[in-house]
């Protein structure tokens, strides 16, 4: 990879706050004139104000717009475009128009095409069609991202730098010869000789032994099992590539405006493998995400909240933008329903207790062709004479009433832990269980944590923990020592510490931690486990113990584990090959506690043990609310005011504030005091200012 450094005159604090001119949360969302004549151009502009929209990511696609046929430059829409936005208030995040490349270009550079790894290129037709790490198709994405710079570096519609689009989403692992060449590269940096690359990837094993870097390939299609680190590395190395690719193009934009901030939409959420954003996040100058709800899930409010605590977690609790969401429904699940009444502003308001300070959608307009013509928008095919447009001329007075909230931030004293190279490494082939999906643990635990009210960061293993009096850490198979150090850290200084299966086997080169299982928390844990003993498909088996409500069933997973002295098992298989022996166990560590969950416990066996640690860890939410009703505070900067935002999902009206806990002050979307209770109706949001 061939990225220039970062200009060494860059200084950060020149970089102006990307809402600075915007009263309040911005909104909005993709807009894609290039799409319309212009009478609808014209029309959009005024249906932007009655809506209330301010902020706008344009030219995300606009490449084969812009530049038609080579170095033939029309600008003139984009013109015209930038200065009615700006004449009627709007300001923009105005893209590099790289997220693909226009036909003439991958007709005349093939090479720029991106590989699966049998060898199929995918072609252009689509979009994303070219390989982030060959040098010609770089060449021509910085030359384009510099001509937009150029050309609006002063533009007063100009808020921040949009990098190509969601980086990585449709290619996430690239197999041409510009990749290998790259992968090459890497690791060469990562391990400087061809010895430490065969210590790493044990290449003992099978005759893999390497004499030169350039034998190496990338993880092609083998006869059996490919190495694991050599995987695990491509992975890393993908990871690197992509954010490499938005370094570059960043930077290409800083040198012609410094002071511009610059992001990119990432897509975290539980599906998006490929991209290590912990790693990338600190390289944005503020974080956006986009999310869409999955209509076939009927908790799809969990996923949502998983989501914008990850996008809060990568920004560092910082506010974020919502780059994109829908406003009904998308076209790219087996089956699109549209939204419900009142899920619009409850997703879009959810976001908005979670961090987000603007809420922004795919896309303004809905499309007449193209791929995405049934993916719902601001402006329905219907017009203005449709729920979607009433919804969302609604959001845009509620996104208004609460302009006071922009700035402050969530508190938790609980933390996830997430970890993309246990992501990796758990679902490696070849293990004790081909069932395990990371993610599905990860999630298990935070739905369990939103059930009880509790508000978690989501934060990796290397974070600073302090602060947090839960740290639950899923299935976390990967960790270095100064990570499992930092953990056993957290439970020394009065922390409880949660570690689950299959965490802590191996280290950063997947070589596996001697001496019983799980080797980088056994001390920590008091336990010592002999031997997996994971399921079979459909075979579950039981748990006895207080602590997961009196009995649990359990299943894809069990072990055969030992508890050392002082270690209190507080659940053991009832029945089976694996009777007696423990399941849950729970040991002190300094001045906290430290808890093995040693198999996956149905969803009441969780809920009972999460509401113990809760309760024990002292993180239970400030205030009762009824199953269902989703109640986050964000909180001033300066502790001095706080709002809170109750979401009732149920179809029941809710009561909160009747426990001993009152409620009290302004509620601020529809204007009226809260004197110690607070009703709201089924499927309504409500958002208080505390007195
Ligand atoms: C992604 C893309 C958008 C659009 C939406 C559709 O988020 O960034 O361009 O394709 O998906 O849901």
């Amino acid at each position: 990879m061939r990225r220039r450094p970062t200009p060494e005159s860059f200084d950060p604090r020149q970089v102006r706050p990307w809402n600075d001119r915007l009263d309040g949360l911005g909104f909005g969302g993709d807009y894609n004139p290039e799409q319309w004549p212009d009478d609808v151009r014209l029309e959009d502009v005024g249906l932007m104000r009655e809506a209330g929209v301010n902020l706008l990511s344009v030219a995300i696609f606009a490449w084969a717009t812009i530049e038609p046929r080579e170095g033939e430059l029309d600008w003139g829409w984009l013109d015209d475009t930038m200065d009615r936005l700006h004449a009627a208030g709007v300001q923009v995040a105005l893209a590099t128009a790289t997220a693909s490349p226009p036909p003439w270009l991958t007709r005349k550079h093939p090479e720029i095409l991106p590989r699966l790894a049998d060898g199929t290129v995918l072609h252009q037709g689509s979009r994303q069609s070219y390989a982030v790490t060959h040098p010609v198709h770089r060449d021509y994405a910085l030359r384009m991202a510099a001509r937009v710079a150029e050309r609006y570096r002063d533009h007063p519609a100009l808020a921040l730098w949009h990098v190509d689009n969601e980086i990585g989403c449709h290619v996430p692992r690239d197999y041409s010869e510009a990749a290998a060449d790259a992968f090459r590269e890497w690791l060469r940096a990562r391990y400087g000789t061809v010895d430490g690359l065969n210590a790493a990837w044990g290449t003992a094993f099978w005759a893999q032994r390497y004499g030169s870097f350039d034998d190496v390939l990338p993880p092609l299609t083998t006869p059996a099992q490919a190495n694991p680190t050599q995987q695990l590395d491509y992975d890393r190395f993908t990871s690197d590539a992509l954010l490499d690719y938005y370094r570059d193009l960043r930077d290409t934009l800083r040198e012609i405006t410094p002071h511009v901030p610059v992001t990119t939409n990432l897509m975290a959420h539980s599906t998006t493998k490929g991209m290590d954003y912990f790693s990338w996040a600190p390289e944005l100058d503020v974080v956006a995400n986009d999310h869409y709800t999955i209509a076939a899930d009927g908790e799809r409010q969990v996923e949502l909240a998983f989501s914008a605590d990850l996008a809060r977690g990568l920004a560092g609790g910082a506010p974020w933008i919502l780059m994109e969401h829908s406003t009904s429904a998308v076209n790219w699940q087996p089956r699109n329903r549209a939204k419900l009444p009142g899920e619009l502003l409850r997703n879009s308001l959810a976001h908005v207790a979670r961090g987000a300070d603007s809420v922004m959608f795919f896309q303004w307009r809905q499309s007449r062709a193209g791929a995405e013509k049934y993916h719902s928008a601001m402006v329905p095919h219907a017009g203005t004479d449709s729920d979607v447009w009433r919804d969302v001329v609604h959001l845009g007075r509620a996104l208004r009433a609460l302009g006071e909230v922009r700035g402050s931030r969530v508190r938790s004293r609980a933390a996830l832990v997430v970890d993309w190279p246990s992501w990796w490494g758990a679902e490696l082939d070849s293990h004790p269980t081909g069932d395990l999906r990371y993610m599905d643990q990860v999630q298990a635990w935070y739905a369990a944590l939103w059930r009880h009210g509790v508000t978690v960061d989501l934060v990796p293993s290397h974070a600073d923990l302090t602060g947090y009096d839960l740290v639950v850490l899923p299935t976390t198979y990967l960790v270095t020592d100064a990570d499992a150090a930092n953990v056993a850290a957290a439970a020394e200084r009065g922390a409880t510490v949660v570690v689950t299966y299959f965490s802590g086997i191996v280290d950063e080169h997947d070589h596996v931690r001697l001496g019983g299982y799980p080797g980088a928390f056994r001390e920590l844990l008091g336990v010592r486990t002999e031997e997996f003993w994971p399921l079979q498909e459909g075979e579950t088996a039981r748990v006895v113990g207080k602590a997961v409500g009196g009995d649990a069933t359990v299943d894809l997973w069990t072990e055969k584990t030992h508890v050392a002295d002082g270690t209190e098992v507080v659940a053991a298989y009832d029945g089976g090959p694996l009777a007696g022996w423990p399941a849950v166990t729970r040991a002190d560590a300094g001045a906290g506690q430290a808890w093995y969950v040693a198999t996956r416990l149905d969803r009441p066996g969780l809920d009972a043990l999460v509401g113990r640690l809760v309760a024990e860890a002292g993180v239970g939410p400030d205030l009762a609310a009824p199953a269902g009703v989703e109640v986050v505070r964000r909180w001033a900067e300066d502790g001095a005011a706080s709002w809170l935002f109750v979401i009732n999902h149920t179809e029941r009206e809710a009561v909160l504030g009747d426990d001993g806990s009152p409620v009290a002050g302004t509620e601020l979307l529809t204007g009226e005091p809260v004197g110690g209770r607070l009703t709201v109706p089924s499927g309504a949001v409500r958002v208080v200012r505390a007195a």
